[in-house]
């Protein structure tokens, strides 16, 4: 069976976190929070190595020290210097992959701030994304009433909420037709807000594979008090 690579995207400024480290970073027992993550993706016995993509002259990336190697299980971590958008930056950690990953071989994208990603949810969607033929994401079905607001922040309606579901990382799909997907995107001035967006932009239909809820994305500050309690509690 062949092993898989991941891309990290980790380039963002996290403005909506607030602090001046960006989220990535933030120290959590003694870690940065994407040590974390990266240990997440990389005790995947398939997943081979991950290429890490930070922002142009980013003082906070902590390098590969002891952490990191510990974080890693041995298993090499290269970083690609990352755009102005999410895609741009998932772009440029694709082309940073070694020659060895092959141009239909299976490519992992998942977010630098989402540490909490479990080794069985991992696995349920390696197992199925690689049976698809375009691939597959983690995600979880809407739970709350969806509301359409005006501009005046008055509701215009309810959304139905059936079939509709939240996108979460990592994201399956295979290196070229992924940058493919996600170059055109980009010259159509379309702004890919996650992989699959791209691949669907082509007419292609990935697989939803329900993740845990628990995998989420840490946004705000309470984000990162759940994520420590978690942890206090592992
Ligand atoms: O901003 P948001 O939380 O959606 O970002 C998701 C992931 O994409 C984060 O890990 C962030 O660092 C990354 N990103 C990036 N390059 C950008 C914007 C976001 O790598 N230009």
């Amino acid at each position: 069976m062949r092993g898989l690579w991941a891309v990290v995207p980790a380039a963002g400024r996290g403005t909506r976190f607030g602090s001046e480290v960006p989220k990535q970073y933030l120290d959590v027992d003694g870690q940065p929070l994407i040590a974390y993550t990266l240990a997440a993706l990389l005790a995947h016995p398939l997943v081979e190595g991950a290429v890490v993509v930070v922002s142009e002259n980013d003082a906070d990336w902590p390098g590969w020290n002891e952490t990191f190697r510990i974080a890693a299980a041995g298993k090499p971590v290269s970083t690609a210097i990352g755009g102005a958008t999410r895609a741009a930056s998932v772009l440029s950690g694709i082309s940073a992959l070694p020659d060895s990953v092959r141009a239909d071989d299976f490519v992992l994208v998942h977010d630098a701030a989402r540490p909490n990603l479990a080794l069985d949810d991992l696995q349920k969607l390696v197992e199925r994304g690689r049976e698809d033929p375009v691939g597959a994401i983690l995600a979880a079905p809407v739970r709350d009433t969806l509301k359409r607001a005006g501009d005046d922040g008055g509701i215009d309606r309810t959304e139905p909420r059936e079939r509709l579901w939240r996108a979460l990382t990592p994201q399956m799909f295979r290196r070229l037709q992924l940058s493919k997907a996600l170059e055109d995107a980009a010259k159509a001035g379309v702004e890919a807000t996650d992989e699959s967006m791209a691949m669907e932009r082509q007419g292609l239909r990935p697989l939803l594979v329900e993740g845990s809820e628990d995998n989420f994305k840490i946004t705000t500050p309470a984000d990162l008090a759940r994520f420590r309690f978690i942890l206090s509690q592992r």
